[in-house]
């Protein structure tokens, strides 16, 4: 097959993707994202409360894909703004074929007894209720369409305690669950459900990885990139993953696979004397 005919194979030819996030004003995963998604042909709807960010998103885009971006300023928590949106999007391209929710992240940073009860509600809102807001306007509109794919973005958080606090691990959490429920509920009119659990993910930046007590720790030896979850959103959303729905997918070099650096879990192997004396 050649590279083309591979290319193509992922059946994104055409699609209508929206990334609601798209602008990627903090990480970049949603610019990332939404890059990718052109590159492999697909017209890209960037919607973003964040107007600068989703232009210059929409401007890289059209750099290597002519007009296959659009923009649209939405905030994700504004349901009457997320339907007209969507109305909007359909009457230029007629259909949405994938909806990818990236908008997320955290505010604040403190022990439990700290989360004031305004951050908690922010929190949970940014990443859960927006998810929820924006799913709920596009199944129906993907079932009526009898296709469609949809990808949510938890976290690492989700997987145990978060340094971010309680309120973004209990949000990112119960995003794996929202989707499981989506997945069931879509899976029958033919929407696959997914969602990707990011690791830290930045651009490289050695000299902040280095001081990372994180680092030692994870087997892959590097942290992700947004365009390594670029990535895994893509596959969730590409013809790849036709038989794939309910995942939560990790994307994260192996960080969660062990709580040890290389160096302590090879000392606890090697020596005779801990094997015999089961030192663990
Ligand atoms: N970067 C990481 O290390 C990491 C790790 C785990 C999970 N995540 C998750 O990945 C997702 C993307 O994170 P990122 O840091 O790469 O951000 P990003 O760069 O993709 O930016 C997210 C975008 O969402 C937009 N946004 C925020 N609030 C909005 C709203 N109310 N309506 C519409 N748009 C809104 C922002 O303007 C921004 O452009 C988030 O859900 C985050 O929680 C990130």
């Amino acid at each position: 097959m050649s590279n083309y005919e591979v290319a193509g194979s992922l059946g994104l030819q055409g699609k209508i993707v929206a990334v609601v996030g798209g602008g990627g004003a903090n990480n970049g995963i949603g610019r990332a994202t939404a890059i990718l998604f052109a590159k492999l042909g697909a017209k890209v709807a960037v919607l973003d409360i964040n107007s600068e960010a989703a232009a210059e998103t929409a401007r890289l885009i059209n750099a290597v894909a002519e007009n296959a971006a659009s923009v649209w300023q939405l905030d994700a928590l504004n349901a009457d703004q997320v339907d007209k949106t969507l109305k909007e999007i359909l009457e230029k391209y007629k259909r949405i074929d994938v909806w990818v929710h990236i908008v997320g992240g955290h505010k604040g940073r403190t022990l439990i007894e700290e989360i004031p009860l305004d951050v908690w509600k922010l929190n949970i809102e940014i990443n859960l209720t927006s998810a929820f807001i924006g799913s709920r306007a596009i199944l129906p509109i993907m079932k009526r369409q009898r296709n469609g794919k949809i990808v949510l973005v938890s976290s690492f958080a989700a997987r145990s305690i978060s340094v971010s606090g309680a309120d973004y691990a209990v949000a990112k959490a119960a995003i794996i669950t929202f989707m499981k429920q989506l997945a069931y509920e879509g899976g029958f009119f033919n929407i696959n459900v997914n969602a990707i659990v990011p690791g830290p993910t930045h651009e490289p930046n050695p000299e902040k990885d280095r001081r990372d007590g994180r680092l030692p720790r994870v087997p892959l030896g590097r942290f992700a990139r947004p365009e390594d979850q670029a990535k895994a959103i893509v596959f969730l959303a590409s013809a790849w993953s036709e038989m794939i729905t309910g995942v939560a997918l990790d994307v994260d070099a192996g960080m969660q696979l062990g709580f040890v650096d290389w160096e302590t879990y090879l000392s606890k192997h090697q020596s005779p004397t801990n094997i015999r004396e089961g030192n663990h």
